[in-house]
């Protein structure tokens, strides 16, 4: 399902893991390098056309936000000198003790989280109010965890319990705290400049700090409230009871699923973008780090 390119060599650093966006390769002090990619992914594909920036976007996208929450929690980046094919694109960070757990927080109802409300009435064990649709603003945000995917696989949701149990209640009960916070941060952030965040993904782990025994400071990982890992909506086009349109990928899908004559149902993977999508796609990445940071890109 995944045709992830092969990673760059980059000197002085050794290559660990590639994702569908981002590569992450390890220097010699030690430290990681994670670089983001200009490859895109639509339909659980990696599309074969890069939109040029996206990396870079995102990458100053997620270091803004982790300036924006940094009273909130610490967080992993240690510097931006990085080697010179990635400059702009990469950061330098200190690795951390990854819990495996996916901090998701849901402020709207949709994907995963609809399914399973559809199926149970509840979202990994969080029971809500009858008669929700798609794209429902939530009484509340709330934590909605789920445990890491192998390649190519969903990541399942599951209860805060089932967490509690995995990495013991007490740092659970941080992590949640500090996921809905981070969210409730940045929804308020983004909902001022007409934006909505429908969810997001955390990733935290602890800091090698700690004395036997105890756990270590706690600290946000990953990348941050980037459109690949968070839903980001218009909110000027928010209306319950449809399928949003996605602020950074509508072009592509709507592309994908339209004019270009892909069929998904086939297993074909999609065709390359025509030159068109690439631009009008490369412009709302601009557009969404534009009116959430209030720079210029
Ligand atoms: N500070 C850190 N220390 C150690 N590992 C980290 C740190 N920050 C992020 N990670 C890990 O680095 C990896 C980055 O991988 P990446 O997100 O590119 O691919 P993936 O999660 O395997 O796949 P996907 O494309 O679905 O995101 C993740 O496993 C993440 O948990
Ligand atoms: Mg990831």
């Amino acid at each position: 399902m995944h045709n992830i390119p092969p990673a760059p060599v980059i000197a002085g650093a050794a290559h660990l893991h590639s994702g569908k966006v981002r590569d992450l390769y390890r220097l010699d002090d030690g430290r990681l390098l994670m670089v983001a990619s200009d490859r895109i992914s639509a339909y659980d594909y990696v599309l074969d056309t890069p939109i040029p920036d996206k990396g870079e976007i995102l990458t100053r996208m997620s270091l803004w936000w982790f300036d924006q929450l940094a009273d909130l929690v610490p967080h992993h980046v240690v510097s931006t000198e990085v080697p010179e094919p990635v400059r702009g694109r990469a950061v330098v960070c200190e690795e951390l003790a990854m819990y495996p757990v996916e901090c998701v927080a849901r402020g709207y109802l949709t994907g995963s989280g609809l399914l399973d409300y559809q199926a149970t009435g509840e979202v990994c064990g969080v029971r809500l109010p009858g008669g929700l649709t798609e794209a429902s603003r939530l009484p509340e945000p709330i934590f909605t965890p789920a445990t890491k995917a192998a390649l190519g696989d969903h990541d399942e949701n599951v209860s805060f319990e089932a967490v509690a149990g995995d990495i013991g209640a007490g740092p659970a009960a941080e992590l949640r705290d500090l996921t809905l916070a981070v969210y409730a941060r940045a929804e308020q952030v983004a909902r001022e400049r007409g934006i909505l965040l429908a969810d997001t993904k955390l990733e935290f782990g602890t800091r090698r700090d700690a004395s036997r025994g105890e756990v270590g400071t706690i600290v946000l990982g990953d990348e941050v409230l980037t459109p690949d890992s968070s839903r980001y909506w218009p909110a000027d086009d928010w209306e319950p009871g449809r399928v949003q349109s996605s602020f950074d990928k509508q072009v592509v899908r709507n592309w994908l699923t339209g004019e270009s004559g892909w069929d998904r149902s086939t297993g074909q993977p999609p065709p390359p973008l025509p030159d068109e999508v690439v631009e009008r796609t490369r412009s709302r990445y601009v557009e969404a780090y534009e009116r959430l940071t209030g720079e210029r890109f």
